[in-house]
C-alpha cells in the first residue's frame, strides 16, 4: 500500500495513515494503478515517498501530521473506481494538513478545480483565456429545457454534454440537435453526473483533428502533447491503463471515428507550441495556486485557441515520455524533492 525509499514506516493501527520516520513526500491519491511511473521517478531521484491511499481508514485530528511535503493527486474520476468517498476524505486530510501549516502541492483549494469544470472555466475566463461557451445545468430535469435555449442561441451548431466532475471523458457526448439529446436523456445510456451538474457546451471543431495538452510542473511547461481525436475520441486519458480493454485489445472510445490500427498512437509529442497561450496559462495556474497540471486546448480553423480542461491530477503517456525532452514524473519528483529539502523536522514529532 505504501512505498518509501531508504527509511522505515512507523507501525500504526489498521486504517491509520502510514508515516515515515523522517521527512518524506506524501502522495495522496486513490488509484495505485497510476502510481508506478511516479514511484520509479522518486526512486531515481532518491526522494522518499509514502503513498496515502484515501479509500477508507481514519484520521486522528488531535495528532499533528508528520513532517514532509504533501502532494495531492486526487482524481476527478475516483468515483468510477468505486471510490465515492475519496473526494471528501481528501478534502478532510488536506484541511487537516494545511491547518497544521504543512506544505501541500495541489492542495485543498486546487481540489475544487479538479472536481469542477465550472470552477475551471470560470477562472480561465476571468484570466482572459478563451473557453467554450458553456451552460451549467443543475439536475437532469433542467437539461433539455436548457439545451433548447442553448441551441436556439446558436442555430445549426453542434453541442456537447459533459460532466462537471469529469475525467476520462466522462459523459462527453456530441449532439447535432436537441431532439437527439432528448432521446439520449430518456435512454438507459444517459449517465447521471456524480455531482448533479451537467454542462452544455459549444462543440469546438479542431482545425486538424487533434487537441493539445500542455503539461506544467512547478508552474513551468514541461512539454506539450498532441492527442488524435479521430482515433482517441473523447476519452483522452494518457495513462497506459486507460487505452487497453480487459482483453488487452485497444479500445475505440466514444467520439472516435475509428479504432486505432495496431501500433497507431493517440498521443505524440507536440514540439511546436508557437501561437499557443502558454504564458497566459502559466499565469492563470500561478494565480490559482495550481503547481502541477495538464491543460487541454483546441485550435480551430478560424484561429481561436480554446482552453476547456484543467487536469490537476495528471498522468503521462509512456510513448511521449520516451521521446520528450524532459520527463513529467521526473520533474515532479525533482520539484517535490527540492521542497522536501527545505522542510525542517519539528522537534518531538515523527
Ligand atoms: N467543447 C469541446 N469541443 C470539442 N471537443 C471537445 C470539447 N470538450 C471536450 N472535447 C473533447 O472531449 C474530450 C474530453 O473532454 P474534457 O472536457 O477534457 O473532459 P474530461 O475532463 O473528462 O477529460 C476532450 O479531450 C476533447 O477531445
Ligand atoms: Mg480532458
Amino acid at each position: 500500500m505504501s512505498s518509501v525509499i531508504g527509511t522505515g514506516i512507523e507501525q500504526r493501527a489498521a486504517g491509520e495513515l502510514p508515516r515515515a520516520d523522517r521527512p518524506a513526500v506524501y502522495a495522496i491519491h486513490e488509484n495505485p494503478d497510476w502510481f508506478g511511473p511516479f514511484a520509479a521517478a522518486f526512486a531515481r531521484e532518491g526522494v522518499p515517498v509514502v503513498e496515502w491511499l484515501l479509500v477508507g481508514g481514519s484520521l486522528d485530528l488531535t495528532e499533528p501530521p508528520p513532517d514532509g511535503v504533501f502532494w495531492s493527486r486526487f482524481s476527478a474520476s475516483s468515483h468510477t473506481r468505486g471510490h465515492l468517498g475519496s473526494k471528501d476524505q481528501t478534502r478532510s486530510v488536506l484541511s487537516w494538513l494545511e491547518a497544521a501549516g504543512r506544505r501541500t502541492v495541489n492542495g485543498r483549494a486546487v481540489l475544487e478545480f479538479e472536481v469542477s469544470k465550472v470552477a475551471q472555466l470560470s477562472a480561465l475566463r476571468a484570466a482572459g483565456i478563451d473557453t467554450p461557451v458553456t451552460t451549467a445545468v443543475f439536475g437532469t430535469d433542467a437539461l433539455v429545457p436548457a439545451a433548447r435555449r442553448f441551441a436556439a442561441a446558436r442555430p445549426g451548431q453542434p453541442f456537447l454534454i459533459k460532466h462537471n466532475q469529469g475525467g476520462k471523458g466522462l459523459g462527453v457526448q456530441r449532439f447535432d440537435s436537441v431532439a437527439e439529446l432528448e432521446v439520449h436523456v430518456a435512454s438507459a445510456a444517459f449517465e447521471e453526473p456524480v455531482d448533479g451538474v451537467t454542462l452544455l457546451q459549444e462543440y469546438v471543431p479542431s482545425a486538424d483533428g487533434s487537441i493539445t495538452r500542455l503539461e506544467f510542473v512547478a508552474g513551468e511547461l514541461v512539454y506539450a502533447i498532441r492527442a488524435d481525436t479521430v482515433i482517441g475520441g473523447f476519452q483522452l486519458c494518457p495513462a497506459d491503463a486507460c487505452a487497453i480493454g480487459p482483453d488487452g485489445a485497444p479500445i475505440a472510445p466514444p467520439g472516435a471515428l475509428r479504432a486505432p490500427a495496431p501500433g497507431e498512437q493517440v498521443f505524440s509529442l507536440r514540439e511546436d507550441v508557437t501561437g499557443l497561450p502558454v504564458e497566459a496559462i502559466r499565469r492563470f495556474l500561478a494565480g490559482a495556486g495550481i503547481e502541477i497540471a495538464g491543460v487541454e486546448l483546441i485550435r480551430t480553423a478560424d484561429g481561436r485557441v480554446v482552453v476547456y480542461d484543467v487536469n490537476t491530477n495528471t498522468n503521462y503517456n509512456p510513448v511521449v515520455e520516451a521521446v520528450a525532452p524532459a520527463s513529467g514524473p521526473g520533474a515532479i519528483a525533482r520539484y517535490l524533492g527540492q521542497l522536501l529539502a527545505a522542510v525542517t523536522p519539528k522537534p518531538g514529532r515523527a
